[in-house]
C-alpha cells in the first residue's frame, strides 16, 4: 500500500538509493535535505542532481524541500503541507575524523536536529519512524558476529558514533514514555556500491575517509594509491575485515521496515542489523575492485588507523526472520556497480 514517506537526508548517498526503492514500491516521497553533503540544485533546477536522477531511474516524481533540521519552523511548515505516514530519518553528519575535530557541530546537527524532528512529529501526531543507525553503536565488538543483543554505547570512540548511540537512546525512551510511537533502528554495517544504472552513487567531499570510495578514486586516476591501514591484525591476511553491504540491499531494508512498522502487532522500538554476515578484508576488496575495473589498483601498507578494529561482522538473522530481508548482492556486484558510477561520473555529481 502506498504511504506518504518523509525522508530526511534523502539527497545523500543512502538517501537517494532509498528514495528510488520507495518510489518503485509506490510510495509518495517528500525529501528534506540541507545539501551540506549532497550537490545542490544547479541554476534553474528545483531538485539537487541526485534527486533529478532518482526521478529518471524510478520514472516517478518526488517532493523536495531544502532545509536544515535545526530550522524547526521550516520543519513544521513541511509537516503542515503533507499528510505524512512515516518518517525515514537519515540526515546526519557522518565523517568520523571530522567529528573528532568538530564535536559541537556533530552533537548540534545530529542530536538537536533529531530532537527537533521528534518534537515536531509528536506535535503533529506522526509517530512512526525509521532511523539510520550504525554498527558503530557496538563499539569494539565483544563477540562476533554482532547481533542486536550486543551491548551498545560501550567503547564508542568518536562523537559521530556517540550521536548515533544517543539518538537511539532518545528514541527508546520516547517509545517507552508514549506507547503510540513505533520506531525501527536500522544498524548499517559498511554501505558500498551504487545503483546499477550508474546514475547515482557516493560522491564524497574531499579526500574519502572510507575504503571503497578511496579505491574507486584510485581506479579513476584521481589518487595515486590506496593506503592500507595495517596488515598486522589478527585476520586471515592481516588487514581489517568488515561486513560490506550493497547500498541497494540497504535501501530495500528501509522499504521493508515500512511494512514492518505498519503491522498491527508492532510496538515500541526495535533494532535490526543490515549487513551480509560475511567479512571481507581490505586486500580482498582491492583485488575484487581490480577485477571489476580491469586495472591494477596500487596500494601501500601503512600504519594502523587510530580507532580501527580487526573485524566487524553482523549477524543478520533477526532482519531475515522478522523483516523477511536478506542482502542478495555480493562482492563482485558491489565493485562493478561502484565502478560503473565512478567511470560514468569521474567527478561525482559536479
Ligand atoms: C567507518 C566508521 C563507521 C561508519 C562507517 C560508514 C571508523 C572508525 N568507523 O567504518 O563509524 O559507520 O565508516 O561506512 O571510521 N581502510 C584502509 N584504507 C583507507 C580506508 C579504510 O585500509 O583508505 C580500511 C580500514 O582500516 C578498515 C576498512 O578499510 O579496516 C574499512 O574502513 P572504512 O571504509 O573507513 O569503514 P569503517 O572504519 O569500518
Amino acid at each position: 500500500m502506498g504511504r506518504v514517506v518523509l525522508v530526511t537526508g534523502g539527497a545523500g548517498y543512502v538517501g537517494s538509493h532509498t528514495v528510488v526503492e520507495l518510489l518503485k514500491a509506490g510510495h509518495t516521497v517528500v525529501v528534506v535535505d540541507n545539501c551540506v553533503n549532497a550537490a545542490k540544485a544547479t541554476e534553474g533546477n528545483v531538485l539537487p542532481p541526485a534527486l533529478e536522477r532518482v526521478q529518471k531511474i524510478a520514472g516517478k516524481t518526488l517532493h523536495f524541500h531544502e532545509l536544515s533540521l535545526l530550522n524547526r519552523q521550516a520543519l513544521v511548515n513541511v509537516f503542515s503541507k503533507y499528510k505524512v505516514d512515516v518518517v525515514i530519518h537519515l540526515a546526519a553528519l557522518k565523517a568520523v575524523g571530522e567529528s573528532v575535530e568538530k564535536p559541537l557541530a556533530y552533537y548540534a546537527n545530529n542530536i538537536t536536529g533529531t530532537l527537533n524532528l521528534l518534537e515536531v512529529m509528536s506535535e503533529v501526531g506522526v509517530k512512526r519512524l525509521i532511523f539510520s543507525s550504525s554498527a558503530t553503536v557496538y563499539g569494539v565488538p565483544q563477540y562476533l558476529p554482532a547481533d542486536e543483543k550486543h551491548p551498545t554505547g560501550v567503547g564508542v570512540t568518536n562523537p559521530y558514533g556517540q550521536t548515533k548511540y544517543v539518538c537511539e537512546q532518545i528514541m527508546k525512551d520516547l517509545s517507552i514514555a508514549d506507547k503510540e510511537w513505533r520506531i525501527v533502528l536500522l544498524r548499517y554495517f559498511n554501505p558500498v556500491g551504487s545503483h546499477e544504472s550508474g546514475l547515482i552513487g557516493e560522491d564524497p567531499n574531499g579526500i574519502p575517509n572510507n575504503l571503497v570510495p578511496y579505491i574507486s578514486q584510485v581506479a579513476i586516476g584521481r589518487r595515486p594509491h590506496v593506503n592500507v591501514f595495517g596488515n598486522d591484525y589478527n585476520t586471515p591476511d592481516g588487514t581489517g575485515v568488515r561486513d560490506y553491504i550493497h547500498v541497494v540491499d540497504l535501501a530495500i531494508g528501509h522499504e521493508v521496515a515500512i511494512d514492518k512498522i505498519f503491522q498491527s502487532d508492532f510496538a515500541g522500538t526495535k533494532a535490526y542489523n543490515l549487513g551480509t554476515g560475511k567479512g571481507i578484508s581490505v586486500l580482498e576488496m582491492i583485488t575484487a575492485f581490480s577485477e571489476a575495473c580491469g586495472k591494477e589498483i596500487s596500494y601501500k601498507i601503512v600504519g594502523r588507523r587510530e580507532g580501527d578494529v580487526a573485524t566487524v561482522v553482523a549477524s543478520c538473522a533477526l532482519a531475515e526472520k522478522e523483516l523477511n530481508w536478506k542482502a542478495t548482492r555480493g562482492l563482485h556486484q558491489m565493485c562493478e556497480d561502484t565502478w560503473r558510477w565512478q567511470s560514468m561520473n569521474p567527478n561525482g555529481f559536479s
